[in-house]
């Protein structure tokens, strides 16, 4: 193997970056001519490649987002669409690929694996709901983001007694929502895998005031059945039954840009170089993740469709805390 390239796709995670640069500095030292694809998947597919040097990746380990760009492509889930990426890599001489980014894109991984083509996944996605990995890429500065408002916003509640919804990131998965509520001392918190009604988090916000607090911080998750919107709904059509209003935040897409931080830039750093290091050894079709504190590999048949869980323990946490 001579030629390789790397790519980054779905949402943008903070470390992104940094495995970019370990990939290619990596793929360097082992000897290999490294390529950088443009807008993940999509790229691929225009066959859009660009030669990287130790140089290029210089200056961006500190920086959010993705140098190379990233996309949900529509065009690769399908047959046609993956095996003309297959032909624009092999047209190009390209022998291996590393696929940085989350559930669906190594799912486009496995799909490039099954058809016969060498590729390796890097665990990246800043909601952590990635089999394979204990944690990935972002998840870390994404919480810290999450934290630094929380943080805030519980200065304003407590001067005017208020009640506050924080919304995280996380479509399908609570994690965000639930770390950022028992690291940020939230009252209630709502997340997909647990069922939460608008009365008990009202029961919840009450009882924080019985108790004498002089605010009430609920952390729901984007992806809840009750997330901010719903609940801020339910909120004011039974406001003067339920003594309070709620305000909202919504962190939303803040908590994919920020500057990545040394957790993050460890992480990206080493999964890229771990992630070169099995392409040169030959073991393909495989995601580098943690486990332990330790880089493992994992192969993609046994993380692409399965869900990650939640402990439930980690939920009873945060209720036992916000007395
Ligand atoms: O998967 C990461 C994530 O940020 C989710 O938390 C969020 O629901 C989704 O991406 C948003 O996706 P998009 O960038 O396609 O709007």
């Amino acid at each position: 193997m001579k030629r390789i390239a790397v790519l980054t796709s779905g949402g943008d995670a903070p470390g992104m970056n940094a495995a970019i640069r370990a990939v290619v500095r990596t793929g360097l030292d082992k000897g290999f001519e490294v390529f950088g694809v443009r807008h993940g998947f999509a790229g691929l597919i225009a066959g859009s490649f660009v030669p990287l040097g130790a140089r290029d990746v210089g200056g961006i380990m500190q920086r959010g987002g993705t140098i190379l760009g990233s996309a949900r492509s529509a065009e690769f889930r399908t047959e046609p669409g993956q095996a003309k990426a297959i032909r624009q890599l092999k047209q190009s001489g390209i022998e291996g690929l590393v696929v940085i980014g989350g559930n669906g894109s190594q799912t486009g991984s496995h799909a490039l694996a099954e058809a016969g083509f060498p590729v390796v996944g890097v665990a990246s996605t800043i909601d952590n709901d990635l089999c394979g990995s204990e944690i990935t890429i972002g998840v870390d500065t994404a919480l810290n983001i999450a934290l630094e408002t929380i943080d805030r916003l519980k200065v304003t509640a407590s001067s005017h007694q208020r009640a506050f919804i924080v919304e995280t990131m996380g479509r399908g998965s609570g994690y965000l929502a639930l770390m950022a509520g028992i690291a940020g001392g939230a009252e209630a918190v709502v997340i997909p895998e647990f069922e939460v009604g608008p009365e008990q988090v009202a029961a919840e916000i009450r009882r924080a005031y019985d108790r004498g607090k002089p605010h009430a911080i609920v952390v729901v998750a984007e992806g809840a059945k009750w997330n901010a919107e719903a609940l801020a709904h339910y909120v004011s059509e039974h406001e003067a039954r339920l003594g309070f209003a709620l305000r909202v935040t919504i962190i939303g897409y803040m908590q994919r840009g920020g500057a990545p931080t040394f957790q993050d830039r460890m992480l990206a750093t080493r999964f890229g170089a771990a992630a070169v290091e099995q392409m040169a050894a030959g073991n393909y079709g495989v995601l580098v993740g943690l486990s332990r504190g330790e880089i493992i590999s994992t192969p993609l048949s046994e993380v692409v469709g399965r869900v990650k869980p939640i402990d439930p323990a980690l939920f009873e946490l945060a209720r036992v805390l916000s007395k």
